[in-house]
Formats: structure tokens, C-alpha cells, sequence
């Protein structure tokens, strides 16, 4: 922060910002709204809309507000009729390349060109007609990419390159035919694209959507011959008000409510598969260390979470010759669909042939994910549909259940029970916090020597984070683990992966674990999560997180009582015969290009 001030005045109102502050971030602190397409908080500026001009005293030009610097005694207006008619002219000119087929669209009612439209009253078009052909790109079972909704704004090329370092999408040809496209104008699919979805949720028109399955899921649920059971991420309790415009907050009741009443026939909970990585991911980081410190055996170390689909499919593009440090153990999301289709199926006498999984998400790299011939453990394709949050969020207003007024009900059981460390899977460094609650309770028979379990270290923002936890006193059968330093890492956003796995590659880095999430903040900033979506509200989506944790019965993976169950009657040991069948799994190497 600057400690020089600027003093100016936005439609004569006088205000002191920071030096370097934009007319945009200025005009905010005074509560006025200045419209923008191509700007968003969390990537640089790029100035090209222009939809955000505004009229400064003295100047004939008019600013673009999120590109231009306050200067001393500048007095802006933020909605003279100048301004107005300048940015009624720009928005109509993106409409004039623009299939503006709202009744059809998937973003109708949550797109911001929309918005900006219906704001502004453009009526009858009054520019040539030079809308492009409308060929959507369906190749991936992720995205949806209809270039005749793109204004280009590149608001994903930026996304895609600054916060994901993967540069799957770039600005291809010129003038007229300017397009946003991939190397050699290839399918989605059979490019280098994670699926991350961080494009989509920036996109501010519906040119870059998820591929949608709510028809499909809401079909299942009609379908009398089918049992529809529906599995909860993490961080969906936290964002799933937003689509009520209730901001993050904690709604792990009204979720299960409004999904009971939406029809599905078990609701049950993501977060107990979480628990379950955890014995099960803790357990094979415990033999990896042996192996190496021990057996001296050449295993892959440090070894890396493999909960985030996003990052397998980067990592098996970019640092293919790393992928035998990732854990073997399937994602939360690809357990549960295999336990649902054998374990689960048994104990309440399903035919699993007619069980349908549903997971309700906050990526869309998971619907990638469960498409992976990797992921049919139980002989069946393990989960069938994945929502994102958003596309929950559309199946309760069409079925026209008041999210507000629900009261809060309970998960079914089994495979509805867990713990708060199942929770914090949903923000950056909840994995690795989660992990370390048992990992270290188990060498030493104590709680990890951190205040109320929060291992505080492990949490935050920062794109990178370290840290160590000495192991001491450990019970005989771990005394391979005597005073030894397990060193961790954290990172969250490709950008930040990239940075930390080049550490690694080149030996200047020296952990042990390692998580790696996909999307900025973690699960909590995951692509198919309510838009906007922002440092500010990731931030409450993280409080609201660790709130929850706070108010569990139980914190501890190894101690949720189903977890328990499910060793004793049909895995019997984490990493044992079966869990190896159902529970992990192997990647492979693919091509950038
Ligand atoms: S992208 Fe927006 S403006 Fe375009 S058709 Fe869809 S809702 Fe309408
Ligand atoms: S695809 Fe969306 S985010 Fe990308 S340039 Fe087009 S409108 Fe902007
Ligand atoms: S989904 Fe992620 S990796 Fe793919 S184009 Fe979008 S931002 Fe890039
Ligand atoms: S939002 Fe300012 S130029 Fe696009």
C-alpha cells in the first residue's frame, strides 16, 4: 500500500485513495458501480472493452476507469450522458457481433453483457449484423466454448495463462476474425486444457460454459427403475448460498434439505470419502517414508495430493516425468462412486446396474474426471453426472424450492458421516492439515502440537506455503520416524504448482508432501463455483470453512466412527487389497501439443 494520498472527486464527491489506485477501485470506495467486461479483480489490466469509460473534467477523451490512474485534483463523472451514450454505443457494438439468443442461453440472468445491456436500453441493432457462425465446441466433457458469445475480452486467455501457466486458449487471427482459440484451432479436448473451469468462471458471457447435466440428472430422478444417491463436495456447503444471494456462508443443512426435496432418493456426503483419502493417502505416505528410510528403497519422493483433477491432467501434460510422486489414492470424489456401486450398494440391497451417482461439485474438472476409463472400479462407470455448484444452484430455483426458508436436515447414512477434516478439504492447505491431524497422531498416540488442532501454518492465501512439523516420542513401531522433520508444502493455482514442481525437479526444493490444488484458494475458488468469485469472497468462503470445522463433533479422519466401520467389514486394511482395486489407480503421461 502507498503511503501517498490522491485527493479527487468522483461525480463531486471528494475522496483520498492511494497513490496508483485506479478511477475503477476509487469509484468503488465511494459506492458507485462503474460497469466492466474485460476487467476482473483477479487478473492484470487489459483496457480493451472500454465499456467502463468515464468523462474527466478537462480532457476530451474519455478514460477507460479500470485502466487509468487517479491523479491529484482529477474530478470524474461516472454517468454523465457523454459517458452514457459512449458506452450505450460500445455495448451495442459487441451486440452487433454478438448471438444474442438470451431466451436460449445457459447464462441468461447471470451474464454480465446482459446485464450491461439491459442496463443501458439498447434497443434495435444499428450496426452491421457480423455475428459468426455459431458452432459451440461440445469435444470436452468439461467446457462448452460457442465463439458466437465471445466479446473478446480475454479475460480467459489471461486466466488461463497468468493464474494457470497452462496457455491453453490464446488470441488467434486478426481484425474481424479475431477469435479466441487453441494451437491449431483444436478441439478443448485434445489440447493441454485442465478443465480447471477458472476460464469459465470469469467469462463474462456464456462463450465459455460447463457442459451442463441438470436435464440429464433430473431425468435419473424421474426414473422410477433408478436409485439416485448424491454425493456433497467440501467447499459446495460454503458457496451454494451465494446463488440465493446469501453470500458465503455456512448451509451444509439447507444443502441436504434442498437436495432431499429436489428428489434424490440418498444424500449423502463427499466429505466421508475425504476421510477415507486420508487414512488411506496418510497410510501411503507413512510406507513411502519407510521404504525410503528404512528399506532404502528408490521411491518417489516428495509425494503429492492427487485429489485435484485439474492438477493430474497439468501435471501428465507439463511434468510427465513426476507422475509417479503423485499418490496413488483416487480423488474423494472417485472413492465415493466405487464404495457407492459395491460396499454401499450391498448393505441396502441395490443392483448397482440401476444406481445412479451424482456429485454435486465446485469444479468442472471433476466431470472430466469421472469420464476417465481410469475411474470404473466398480465394473460401472463410478459416477455418472457431476453439477457444478452453480448448475445445483439452477435445479433449486427451477424446482422452485426457497433455499432461505429451509431447515436443516442431516446427511443419509452410511457414507454421510465425517469430520471437520473432511471439511477444510474445500480451502488451500486443508488436505495437508487434515493429513498431518492423523498422520502424526498416529506415529506418536498425540494430538499434533498445534492450538485447538488449527495447524495455523498451512492456512491462507499465499500462493506457496512451507511448513515443518518435528516428530518426536513416537510409539516403537515408528521409530524409523524418530526425530525426523516431515517437511511440507502447499501450493494452490497452476501458476504457483508450476513454480514449486520446478523446485522440486531441480532439486533446490526438499519436502517430504506435498498438496497441490488446482484452482486459486483451493477447492473454495473452484471453477464451477458461484460467480463472481474473488479474493474478497473466496476469503469469507475460507472462514466459513473453518467455522464449520470448529462446530464437528469429530476433527480427526481416523476418528469418524464410519470410517472405522468400513475397515472392519469391507476394506479391512487402507491400502490393503481392496482399497487398492477401488481406491487407487495410476496416471499417465500425455502430450503438450
Ligand atoms: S451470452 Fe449473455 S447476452 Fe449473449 S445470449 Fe447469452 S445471456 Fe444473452
Ligand atoms: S471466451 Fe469469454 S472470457 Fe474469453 S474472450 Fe470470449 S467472452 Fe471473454
Ligand atoms: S479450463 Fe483452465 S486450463 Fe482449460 S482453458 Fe480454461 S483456464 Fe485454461
Ligand atoms: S472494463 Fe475497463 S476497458 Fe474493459
Amino acid at each position: 500500500m502507498s503511503k501517498y494520498k490522491v485527493s479527487l472527486k468522483i461525480n463531486n464527491l471528494p475522496v483520498s485513495v492511494d497513490e496508483g489506485t485506479t478511477i475503477l477501485e476509487a469509484a468503488r470506495q465511494l459506492n458507485f458501480k462503474i460497469p466492466t467486461l474485460c476487467h476482473h479483480d483477479d487478473l492484470c489490466v487489459a483496457g480493451n472493452c472500454r465499456v467502463c469509460v468515464v468523462e474527466q473534467e478537462g480532457s476530451r477523451a474519455l478514460p477507460a476507469a479500470c485502466a487509468t490512474p487517479v491523479s491529484e485534483g482529477m474530478e470524474i463523472r461516472t454517468n454523465s450522458m457523454k459517458v452514457r451514450q459512449a458506452r450505450k454505443n460500445i455495448i451495442e457494438l459487441l451486440l452487433s457481433e454478438h448471438n444474442a439468443d438470451c431466451t436460449k442461453c445457459f447464462k441468461s440472468g447471470y451474464c454480465e453483457l446482459q446485464e450491461a445491456a439491459n442496463e443501458y436500453r439498447t434497443g434495435d441493432h444499428v450496426y452491421l449484423d457480423v455475428r459468426s457462425q455459431n458452432e459451440v465446441d461440445i469435444s470436452s466433457p468439461s467446457i462448452e466454448k460457442d465463439d458466437s458469445k465471445c466479446i473478446r475480452c480475454q479475460r480467459c486467455v489471461r486466466t488461463c495463462t497468468q493464474l494457470q501457466s497452462v496457455s491453453a486458449l490464446a488470441v488467434t487471427h486478426k481484425g474481424k476474425d479475431m477469435k479466441i482459440s487453441t494451437f491449431l484451432d483444436k478441439p478443448m479436448n485434445d489440447v493441454v486444457c485442465t478443465n480447471c473451469g477458472q476460464c469459465i468462471n470469469r467469462c463474462p458471457t456464456a462463450s465459455l460454459v460447463e457442459r451442463n447435466y441438470i436435464d440429464q440428472v433430473f431425468d435419473a430422478i424421474y426414473d422410477p427403475k433408478k436409485f439416485v444417491v448424491v454425493q456433497t463436495a467440501p467447499a459446495t456447503r460454503v458457496a451454494i448460498s451465494e446463488e440465493f444471494g446469501l453470500g458465503p456462508n455456512r448451509s451444509t443443512g439447507k444443502l441436504v434439505s434442498a437436495l432431499r426435496r429436489l428428489g434424490f432418493d440418498k444424500v449423502l456426503d463427499t466429505d466421508f470419502t475425504a476421510d477415507l483419502t486420508i487414512m488411506e493417502e496418510g497410510t501411503e505416505l507413512l510406507t513411502r517414508l519407510k521404504e525410503a528410510l528404512v528399506d532404502g528403497k528408490d521411491v518417489a519422493l516428495p509425494m503429492m495430493t492427487s485429489c485435484s483433477p485439474g492438477w493430474i491432467k497439468f501435471q501428465e501434460h507439463i511434468f510427465p516425468d513426476m507422475l509417479d510422486n503423485l499418490s496413488t489414492c483416487k480423488s474423494p470424489q472417485q472413492m465415493f462412486g466405487p464404495l457407492a456401486k459395491t460396499y454401499y450398494a450391498e448393505k441396502i440391497n441395490k443392483n448397482p446396474a440401476e444406481m445412479v451417482v451424482v456429485s454435486i461439485m465446485p469444479c468442472t474438472a471433476k466431470k472430466y474426471e469421472a469420464d476417465r476409463p481410469e475411474m470404473r472400479g466398480s465394473g460401472y462407470k463410478d459416477v455418472d453426472f457431476v453439477l457444478t455448484t452453480r448448475e445445483l444452484g439452477r435445479m433449486i430455483h427451477q424446482a422452485g424450492i426457497e433455499f432461505d426458508k429451509l431447515d436443516d436436515e442431516k446427511y443419509d447414512s452410511i457414507l454421510g458421516e465425517s469430520t471437520g477434516a473432511a471439511v477444510i478439504f474445500g480451502a488451500t492447505g486443508g488436505v495437508m492439515e487434515a493429513a498431518l491431524r492423523t498422520a502424526y497422531e498416529i506415529v506418536t498416540g498425540r494430538e499434533v502440537p498445534f492450538a485447538n488442532l488449527n495447524i495455523k501454518p498451512v492456512r491462507g492465501m499465499e500462493g506457496i506455503k512451507e511448513a515443518a512439523v518435528k516428530i518426536k516420542d513416537v510409539k516403537p513401531e515408528w521409530s524409523f520416524l524418530e526425530g525426523v522433520e516431515l517437511k511440507t508444502a502447499i501450493a494452490h493455482g497452476l501458476t504457483n504448482a508450476k513454480k514449486l514442481m520446478e523446485k522440486v525437479r531441480d532439486g533446490s526444493a526438499n519436502y517430504h508432501f506435498i498438496e497441490v490444488m488446482a484452482c486459486p484458494s483451493g477447492c473454495i475458488g473452484g471453477g464451477g463455483q458461484p460467480i463472481p468469485t474473488n479474493m474478497e469472497i473466496r476469503k469469507k468462503r475460507a472462514a466459513a470453512i473453518y467455522e464449520e470445522d470448529e462446530k464437528m463433533a469429530v476433527r480427526k479422519s481416523h476418528e469418524n466412527p464410519e470410517i472405522t466401520a468400513i475397515y472392519e467389514s469391507f476394506l479391512h486394511n487402507p491400502g490393503g487389497h481392496r482399497s487398492h482395486d477401488l481406491l487407487h489407480t495410476h496416471y499417465s503421461p500425455k502430450k503438450r501439443y
